[in-house]
């Protein structure tokens, strides 16, 4: 499918996703969300595709919600359209891994989006914020959320009222990204780390993103059970019996994803 506002390639089983609105540091208006959301659940139907891997530019991954789209809007217009409801929902309902590529900016909407990922690897020269509040406003995408789980509540809530950036080395200290890399090698770090993904068996890796994703979501002893079973019912599958007969053969495992 072509998109106007984002480009996607194909290759070795990982699908790179481009935001793709310079004129705007790639600002998340609705077609921007829309196209990602199609993108994302054409990425989760094509069997070529095992692991998803988002970025922007080198100057911004995102520098928010589109701005001059929501200025003139109502709280009727906004409520009545449940405004990026459906559209984050769309994208966390994806089933493959999703990695977050940050280069530049990750602001407001697009700090919320980059945390809507699995994991996120950024540049050194990354800036995070949710800068709302100089808008009169509040996150909308789930930052207020997100974002305290990630780096506790005192540093999320000074950056929530302050509106101050967190620079890539601070985000790694605060857990809010795995690794920080040179800009130059972002691309080549997320794609490599994509492919190791894409060379697991596809069912295990399916199961530990629900099962981290449950961290999120639930209590501690309901989230230890769900993985626990999920552990479990690994044992149906044959790439468990592949996994473990290659290690004890001492051979490389041949995962079919069954
Ligand atoms: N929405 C719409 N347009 C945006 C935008 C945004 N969020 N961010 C940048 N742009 C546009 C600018 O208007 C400008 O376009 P024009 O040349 O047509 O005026 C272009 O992108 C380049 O931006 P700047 O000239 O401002 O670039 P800069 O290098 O001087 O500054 C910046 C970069 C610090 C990121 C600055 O652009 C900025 O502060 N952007 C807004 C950040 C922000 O407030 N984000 C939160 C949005 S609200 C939100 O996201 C709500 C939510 O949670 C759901």
């Amino acid at each position: 499918m072509a998109y106007q506002t984002l480009t996607v390639e194909i290759d070795d089983y990982v699908a790179l996703i481009r935001l793709n609105r310079p004129e705007a540091l790639n600002a998340l208006n609705a077609q921007l969300l829309g196209e990602l959301g199609d993108a994302l659940a054409e990425a989760d139907r094509n069997e070529k595709v095992r692991c998803i891997v988002l970025t922007g530019s080198e100057k911004a991954f995102a520098a928010g919600a589109d701005i001059k789209e929501m200025a003139g809007k109502s709280f009727v217009d906004v409520y009545t359209d449940d405004l990026f409801g459906a559209e984050i929902d769309r994208i966390t309902a994806t089933r493959k891994p999703i990695i977050a590529a940050v280069s530049g900016y990750a602001l407001g909407g697009g700090c919320e989006l980059a945390m809507a990922c699995d994991f996120i690897l950024c540049a050194d020269n990354a800036k995070f914020g949710q800068p709302e509040i100089n808008l009169g406003v509040i996150a909308g995408i789930g930052g207020t959320q997100r974002l305290t789980r990630f780096v506790g509540k005192s540093k999320a809530m000074e950056m929530h009222l302050t509106g101050r950036f967190m620079d890539a080395a601070e985000a790694e200290r605060s857990g809010l990204v795995s690794r920080v890399v040179p800009a130059a090698k972002l691309i080549p770090e997320a794609l490599a780390a994509a492919r190791k993904i894409a060379e697991k068996g596809q069912i295990a890796v399916m199961a530990a993103k629900e099962a981290v994703n449950r961290a999120y979501e639930t209590t501690l002893r309901e989230g230890i059970l769900f993985e626990r079973r999920s552990f479990q019912a690994l044992f149906a599958t044959e790439d468990q019996k592949e996994g473990m007969a290659a290690f004890l053969e001492k051979r490389e495992p041949q995962f079919r994803d069954r």
